[in-house]
C-alpha cells in the first residue's frame, strides 16, 4: 500500500517535486528553444504561462495527490467517486502514466547524452579541440547506436535501483544528497560563466523582447514547456502529493517549487549563453547547443575540462532526479495492485528503455514523442485537471483539503483554476491549430 508512505518531512517532498521539475527541460531543452523561439519576448510567455496556468495547476495536482494517499489513477477516480461524479476521472491518472513513460523513453537517451560527456569531459577528449573535431563527435554519437544504448542502458539503471529502493529509502534519500549538489554545481558555473563569459550578452539574449518572432508555434511550444519544466499534467507531481506529510498549506510549498524550477533555467541560460557568446558562437542552433557549442566554449578555456566534466555531471543528476518521477506513477499504480515494487519499477524502465532504443534508432520516434507529451499530452493533462480539481469536486472539500484558507489567496486561485488556466489551454490549443 502507499497510503502511509511518506517524505521525511515537509522539505524532502519540496526537493523530490523540485528534483522532478528541474531537469533536462531546464538544463538542454529551455536554453535550446528560446534560441530557436528567438529570445526575450519567448521567455516572457513562458514566464507568464508558469504563473497563470503551471502554478494553479501545480497546487491542484498535489492537493489530489494528498487527499486521495493513492496513486494518481486512484486518487482522481476515488475522489471523482466522493464527489458523487464518475470514478472515469481515472482515465486521466492513467493517461499520465502512459505520457510518463513515453518521456521516460526520449528522455533516458538524452540523459545518456550526457554521461557520455561526463567520460569524455573526464578524459579530457575534446579539450583543445579543433571546433570540426567537437562537432563531428556529436555527430559521429548520433550515428553510433551502440555508444548511446550503452549510456542509456545505465541511465535507465540507476533510474529503477533508486524507484525500487522505495519512496523514503530510494527517492527520498538520493534527493536529500542529488539536490544540494545540483544547487552547488550550478553555483560554481554561473561563477565561472560571470568570470569568463560574455554576461551583458547573455543578459541581452535572454531579456530583449522583439514580438515579431513570436509565432503561434512559439506560444504553444512555450506553454508546453511550462507544464514539462514543472513535471505536470502526467501525475508525477500527483504521485509526489500522496506522500506529503501532513496538513501544511499547498500554495507555498508550491511557490517554492516554482521559485526554484524557473531560477534554475534561467541561472542555467546564465550559465551557458555568455560562454557561448564569448567564443563567437550562436545559440539558436536546436538540441545541439549543449553539446556541440558548449564543449567548443569549454575546450577553448582555461579550466574548460574541470567545468565542462562538473557542467555535465549536473546535467546527468537533474536527468535522474527527474526521471525517477517518471517512473514514480506506474510503480505506484501496480503497487496498489501487489505488484512487488522492484518488478514494477523494473519492468515499467524495461518499457521506457525499449521505446529509448527505438528513438536511438529512429530520429523520428523521438521528436514525436517529444513534441506529443510536451505539446499535447501534458497540457490536455492539466486541462483534466484543472476541471477536475475546478468543476468536478466540491468547493467545500477542495477549501479543506489545499490548505491555503478562505481568504484572498484561495479565492485567487480558484478563479485562476477554474477560468482563467482552462479558457488559456484551450485559446492556445486553438490558436496553434489555426482555428482562431
Ligand atoms: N520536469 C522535467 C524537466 O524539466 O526536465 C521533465 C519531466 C519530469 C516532465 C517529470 C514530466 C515529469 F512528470
Amino acid at each position: 500500500m502507499t497510503a502511509n508512505v511518506t517524505w521525511k518531512s515537509r522539505w524532502t517532498f519540496i526537493l523530490a517535486a523540485t528534483g522532478s521539475a528541474v531537469g533536462l527541460g531546464n538544463i538542454w531543452k529551455f536554453p535550446y528553444i528560446t534560441g530557436e523561439y528567438g529570445g526575450g519576448a519567448f521567455v516572457l510567455i513562458y514566464l507568464a504561462c508558469i504563473l497563470l496556468i503551471g502554478i494553479p495547476v501545480m497546487i491542484a495536482e498535489i492537493m489530489v495527490g494528498r487527499a486521495g494517499r493513492s496513486d494518481p489513477v486512484d486518487s482522481m477516480s476515488s475522489l471523482g467517486q466522493a464527489a458523487g461524479k464518475t470514478a472515469n476521472w481515472g482515465a486521466v491518472g492513467a493517461i499520465g502514466i502512459l505520457a510518463g513513460l513515453m518521456i521516460m523513453m526520449f528522455y533516458s537517451v538524452v540523459a545518456g547524452w550526457a554521461l557520455d560527456y561526463v567520460a569524455q569531459s573526464l578524459s579530457g577528449s575534446y579539450h583543445q579541440a579543433p571546433v570540426e573535431q567537437i562537432e563531428k563527435s556529436f555527430s559521429e554519437l548520433l550515428s553510433s547506436p551502440y555508444e548511446q544504448l550503452f549510456w542509456h542502458s545505465i541511465f535507465c539503471l540507476i533510474t529503477a535501483s533508486i524507484v525500487a529502493g522505495g519512496v523514503t529509502n530510494g527517492i527520498g534519500k538520493s534527493v536529500d544528497i542529488l539536490m544540494p549538489v545540483l544547487f552547488g554545481f550550478l553555483l560554481l558555473l554561473l561563477g565561472y560563466s560571470w568570470f569568463n563569459g560574455d554576461f551583458s550578452a547573455g543578459l541581452h539574449f535572454m531579456f530583449d523582447t522583439d514580438f515579431s518572432k513570436l509565432t503561434s508555434e512559439a506560444v504553444l511550444v512555450a506553454m508546453g514547456h511550462a507544464f514539462f519544466t514543472l513535471s505536470l499534467g502526467m501525475g508525477a507531481i500527483m504521485a509526489y502529493g500522496a506522500y506529503f506529510p501532513g496538513k501544511a498549506s499547498i500554495g507555498k510549498t508550491v511557490l517554492t517549487i516554482a521559485a526554484l524550477d524557473t531560477v534554475i533555467a534561467l541561472v542555467a541560460g546564465m550559465a551557458m549563453f555568455p560562454l557561448v557568446f564569448a567564443n563567437d558562437l550562436t545559440p539558436g542552433q536546436g538540441p545541439g547547443l549543449m553539446f556541440v557549442t558548449l564543449p567548443i566554449a569549454f575546450s577553448n578555456m582555461g579550466g574548460g575540462q574541470f567545468f565542462g566534466t562538473i557542467f555535465f555531471a549536473l546535467v546527468s543528476i537533474a536527468a535522474l532526479s527527474s526521471s525517477i518521477s517518471l517512473i514514480e506513477p506506474g510503480v505506484a499504480w501496480l503497487e496498489k495492485r501487489d505488484v512487488k515494487r522492484v518488478f514494477s519499477t523494473f519492468g515499467l524502465t524495461g518499457i521506457a528503455w525499449l521505446g529509448g532504443v527505438a528513438c536511438i534508432f529512429y530520429g523520428e520516434v523521438f521528436n514525436a514523442l517529444d513534441y506529443i507529451t510536451a505539446n499535447i499530452m501534458l497540457p490536455l493533462g492539466g486541462l483534466m485537471i484543472a476541471l477536475f480539481v475546478g468543476r468536478a469536486l466540491s468547493k467545500n472539500t477542495v477549501e479543506e483539503e489545499v490548505g491555503m484558507g478562505t481568504g484572498m489567496l484561495f479565492k485567487c486561485w480558484w478563479f485562476v483554476l477554474r477560468y482563467l488556466a482552462p479558457i488559456g489551454i484551450i485559446l492556445i490549443f486553438l490558436n496553434s491549430l489555426k482555428l482562431i
